[in-house]
């Protein structure tokens, strides 16, 4: 599995990453998320792309209630679960959870390499109540394959965190947001942008979508991409 370059015993940031586990409160819940980068690599730590993009969502009130949502690349799952929590946080900010949650059929669909699914499924599961559970899968998404598993058009939103960064990967993965994304679909990528080839893909995806930087992380250099088909307006 190939790896975002970091120094073994560079200091805080990699002994974060060598931690076995990282706890975060987001939507009134505390997600405590094993980790194991010895084993899985990237696909099994927290990356900084993914805590922005879930405080620009809880933050910035990005209303996700009854909004069907993917995540590509989930890695640990923290994006997906606070997204889960979110979708069902009412304007009061308690967790709105009725009779019908269990006959509507999963709004957030949480993805990554076969690889990664086993570990990303344990985060999800030991992070979402039981009640709110079935409003989430976790399911194989690798760039670029088997796409017709997943109906086209068919998200309001698509989430991705620190996924812009395997060059190999580039035309799999807009090949996959092309797939996904209807007229109304909202594209949300955090990114490090670490190489000039992470601006490579930031052009590619310009030639497809209306894209842009909706915010800026100075504290963790990392800046959040809004994409839309057309040249839809920024409204938030
Ligand atoms: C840097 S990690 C980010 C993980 C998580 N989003 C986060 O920010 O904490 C990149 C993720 O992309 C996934 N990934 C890489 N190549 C992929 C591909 N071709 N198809 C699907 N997922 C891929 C990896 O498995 C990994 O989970």
């Amino acid at each position: 599995m190939a790896l975002v370059p970091y120094e073994e015993g560079a200091g805080w940031g990699a002994r974060q990453l060598h931690s076995p586990w990282a706890s975060y409160r987001f939507a009134s819940h505390t997600i405590r998320l094993k980790q194991d980068w010895r084993r899985l690599g990237v696909a099994a730590v927290v990356w900084d792309a993914a805590v922005v993009l879930c405080t620009y969502l809880e933050i910035g009130g990005i209303d996700l209630r009854d909004q069907s949502v993917i995540e590509l690349g989930a890695g640990t799952g923290l994006l997906g679960i606070v997204a889960t929590l979110l979708a069902l946080k009412s304007s009061s900010g308690e967790l709105l959870i009725h009779i019908l949650l269990y006959h509507l059929g999963a709004h957030v669909t949480i993805t990554d390499r076969a690889a990664a699914l086993e570990f990303l499924e344990s985060n999800v599961q030991a992070n979402l109540p039981s009640e709110v559970r079935p409003r989430a899968v976790v399911k194989e998404l690798t760039w670029g394959k088997d796409l017709g598993n997943f109906p086209p058009g068919a998200f309001d939103f698509i989430l991705g965190a620190d996924i812009v960064y395997l060059e190999e990967t580039f035309t799999e993965l807009l090949q996959t947001l092309e797939h996904l994304c209807s007229e109304q679909t909202v594209i949300l990528l955090s990114c490090r942008i670490r190489y000039e080839r992470d601006h490579r893909f930031l052009k590619m995806l310009r030639g497809h979508f209306s894209v842009y930087e909706v915010h800026y992380d100075p504290s963790k250099d990392v800046r959040i991409y809004k994409a839309q088909r057309g040249s839809h307006k920024v409204d938030f």
